[in-house]
């Protein structure tokens, strides 16, 4: 079963219609990379997908779920359930331990605090930063923040990734490390993975690449 579907999705805001008739699907494990212009819609979509949005026609069937006309307890418990988020500014937590960012969402779920800790330290070693888990963000670079935000959006085990220029604020070759251990734990944890980005040699680097252009989604 296809974990994620769009149905003829349309979201306009203030009169203006930003995505039309959006008829997509995403295959379990996919990478998927989402280009095009500037206020295009990339951004839109991806708030549709990751349920902080609501389409205003249309339908959005997550995990065989149909999540439309969800209330906001239901996306809330579907995004901690299914969905993991990374941005492009890292959206770390300033007053939590490198340790407990990571452990956050487990919280969320109910889990202990002891083994939520157990658990966002499997993850920091994943991103190789298990040796930073008693750090502040502050402490750390840019590139070593976003792998911290990617082993929090990792630690739930989410069946889709999504990722909205994750290395827009970062050098370019701390882009590519970055692009680089989002394609292995694509491969390795098997989620899907959808990613916002300009840059057509990260695209490359995805299964898939779509276009959102003049309302619509399209492959490129
Ligand atoms: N809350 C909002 N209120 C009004 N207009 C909005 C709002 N959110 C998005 N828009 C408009 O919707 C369009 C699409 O915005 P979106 O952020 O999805 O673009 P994007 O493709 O992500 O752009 P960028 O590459 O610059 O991030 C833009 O014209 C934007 O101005
Ligand atoms: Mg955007």
């Amino acid at each position: 079963m296809n974990p994620l579907r769009l149905e003829s999705v349309q979201r306009s805001i203030g009169g203006q219609v930003i995505l039309d008739n959006v008829s997509i699907s995403f295959a379990e494990s996919q990478s998927c990379a989402i280009t095009g212009p500037s206020g295009s819609g990339k951004s839109t979509l991806l708030n549709l997908i990751g349920l902080l949005d609501q389409p205003c026609r249309g339908r959005l069937v997550l995990d065989g779920c149909d999540m439309t006309h969800a209330n906001a307890d239901q996306r809330a418990i579907t995004r901690n359930r299914l969905l993991g988020f990374v941005f492009q500014s890292f959206n770390l937590l300033p007053r939590l331990t490198i340790l407990d960012n990571v452990a956050l969402p487990l919280s969320y779920r109910g889990i202990g605090l002891a083994s939520a800790r157990r658990a966002a330290t499997l993850q920091l070693e994943k991103v190789g930063l298990a040796q930073r888990a008693r750090n502040w963000p502050a402490d750390l670079s840019g590139g070593q923040r976003q792998r911290v935000a990617i082993a929090r959006a990792l630690v739930t085990a989410p069946r889709i990734l999504l990722a909205d220029e994750p290395t827009g604020n970062l050098d370019c070759e701390t882009a590519q490390a970055i692009i680089g251990l989002l394609c292995r734990l694509n491969h390795e944890q098997g989620m899907t993975l959808l990613m916002v980005t300009h840059d057509p040699a990260m695209a490359q680097r995805m299964q898939r690449r779509l276009l959102v252009r003049d309302g619509g989604v399209f492959d490129a």
